[in-house]
């Protein structure tokens, strides 16, 4: 297992700039945030890039659509995703456009890479394209509509394409990838997604069509511009570009190549667990560590997406039930690695009980107690009973559960952990009943009050790469220092005698009222 000053490389996706943000794009770039907002936390030098996929004959067609040529239409709409960062509170530390002159140096490098070693010749191609997909499909794929059209399995149209076309050896490779999927059981998850994907290399490999010269938009093959790379080729270096390839001596790239995680959509597992493997063992460039593709999110039934009109925005959502409550539900709700619905009701139901009720009220309570009975700041404990070290031995174990489920990319793991020290504080509360000691003992009171300030400081520090600003507050609440605020600080007591602010609560409850009023 990684230690805290390892580094991190955290991926995601780049989107087509064809589609506006909807929150199924949210949601993995979210995933990727909490990991590397955990990371950070845990002291590890992180880098999370996100970014946009500007090129291909989907993007060119979209700009054609709009009446604008290619160069300022991605301009104006790679935009959205940058704004998506601000809206959803992501904390990337680059985003990368395959426009940007880096990403042609790259792609660039690693054709000529490849045309060195003998992974790729010059013939033609003639069979299916899906310009929806960006993919190739064979016949025995398809399906055909009652109307005679043929689609992909995606459910999108394929036209057929005849032209020369520069191809890559990708059924040189198929052994070598069953051996490396074997020897590396944790390089594809979830486990069921991994045996797919060994399926489809076993069942063959075929050498990949990687250039196309019936358009324009995309990055010239070197030697030969007439040909323009594959757009899949394009997007896949992106990861590499951005840690400096090809300057492989780049201080970037040696600290944080191979990335530590590509996380993708399960529609994009294949581009990213077969070719883009085959891509870098052709080339002589060590593999990522680990892909994990998750589910999709749903809308009635369906994924989302502009062309079905179906797509929520994320700037909605939160409008409506607040940042950090779509944080954590979208996390919590389903888990992740599954497909899973999202409707009004089960975030009302989260935001409701494991929020307001569960955390919220704890926090409002015990901050609100200790503002009245210990003279604003924190009370100074006696001995501490059986119950006490319990509670505040469940808090202390979490930082190791944490990392292992986040290392797993299990976040309704992470969050389910954590809730259950916030239940047993909850508990806690009940059977110790400090009301009752203020009178009775007050010395006890301060001791039970100064445990669950202390649990909270547990549950706060480490819930802030879920909900940033929520915890952000519950700590200036405690009194918490900004400096002391991650996970090493974590064994630092909290020092007894700071004052704390008057309380206010992190986490309003949901009004139907209101929702049904707008
Ligand atoms: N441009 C390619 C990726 C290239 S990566 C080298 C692409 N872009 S995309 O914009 O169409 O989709 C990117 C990702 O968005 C999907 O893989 C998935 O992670 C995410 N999602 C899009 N719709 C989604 C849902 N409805 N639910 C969950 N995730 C979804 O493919």
């Amino acid at each position: 297992m990684a230690g805290p000053s390892d580094p991190y490389y955290v991926t995601t996706p780049i989107y087509y700039v064809n589609d506006s943000p909807h929150i199924g794009h949210a949601y993995t770039t979210l995933a990727c945030d909490v990991l590397a907002r955990f990371m950070r936390l845990d002291g590890r030098r992180v880098k999370f890039l996100t970014g946009t996929d500007e090129h291909g004959q989907k993007v060119e067609k979209s700009a054609r659509a709009a009446g604008k040529d290619p160069q300022s239409f991605t301009d104006e709409v790679s935009q959205n995703f940058r704004a998506l960062a601000q809206v959803m509170d992501f904390s990337n530390d680059d985003f990368i456009r395959t426009t940007e002159e880096r990403h042609l140096r790259a792609c660039q490098a690693i054709w000529r890479r490849l045309v060195e070693r003998d992974q790729i010749y010059l013939g033609s191609y003639s069979g299916w394209y899906s310009v929806g997909d960006e993919a190739f499909h064979a016949e025995s794929e398809l399906t055909r509509t009652p109307d005679g059209r043929l689609l992909a399995p995606s459910g999108k149209e394929v036209e057929w394409v005849e032209e020369p076309s520069y191809f890559f050896r990708l059924s040189a490779w198929q052994d070598r990838l069953l051996a490396y999927y074997e020897a590396n059981p944790d390089f594809l998850a979830p486990e069921s997604r991994r045996n797919e994907v060994v399926s489809f290399v076993r069942g063959g490999l075929k050498d990949l069509s990687v250039s196309r010269t019936t358009f324009r938009w995309g990055i010239p093959v070197p030697d030969d511009p007439e040909h323009i790379m594959y757009v899949w080729l394009d997007a896949l270096t992106n990861y590499i570009t951005a840690v400096g390839f090809p300057d492989v001596d780049s201080p970037e790239y040696r600290a944080f190549w191979p990335a530590d995680l590509h996380m993708v959509g399960k529609d994009i597992l294949r581009f990213h667990a077969v070719y883009w493997p085959a891509f870098l063992m052709a080339a002589n460039i060590p593999l990522p560590k680990r892909i994990f593709a998750h589910g999709w999110l749903l809308n009635r039934g369906e994924k989302m997406s502009k062309s079905l009109g179906n797509a929520i925005r994320p700037a909605d959502l939160v409008q409506r039930y607040g940042l950090d409550q779509v944080r954590y539900y979208l996390l919590r709700e389903v888990p992740f690695g599954a497909d899973g619905y999202i409707s009004h009701e089960t975030m009302v139901a989260r935001i409701n009980s494991d929020l307001a009720n569960d955390l919220g009220n704890l926090g409002q309570r015990v901050l609100s107690m200790i503002h009245r009975n210990c003279d604003a700041a924190i009370p100074t404990p006696g001995t501490l009973t059986a119950e006490d070290r319990a509670l505040l031995e469940q808090a202390a174990a979490l930082p190791a559960q944490l990392r292992a489920d986040y290392e797993m990319q299990a976040f309704h793991r992470a969050l389910e952990a954590t809730w259950e020290v916030v239940a047993a504080a909850n508990r806690y509360v009940d059977e110790q009943a400090p009301w009752v000691l203020r009178k009775s003992d007050p010395a006890r009171m301060a001791t039970v009050l100064y445990v669950l300030a202390e649990t909270i400081r547990w549950i706060a520090v480490l819930s802030q790469p879920v909900m940033p600003k929520a915890m952000a507050a519950l700590l200036d609440q405690l009194g918490v220092p900004a400096e002391a605020r991650d996970i090493a600080a974590l064994d630092e007591r909290l020092a007894a005698g700071t004052p704390i602010p008057k309380p206010s609560g992190v986490f309003p409850r949901f009004v139907e009222e209101e929702a049904a009023a707008d």
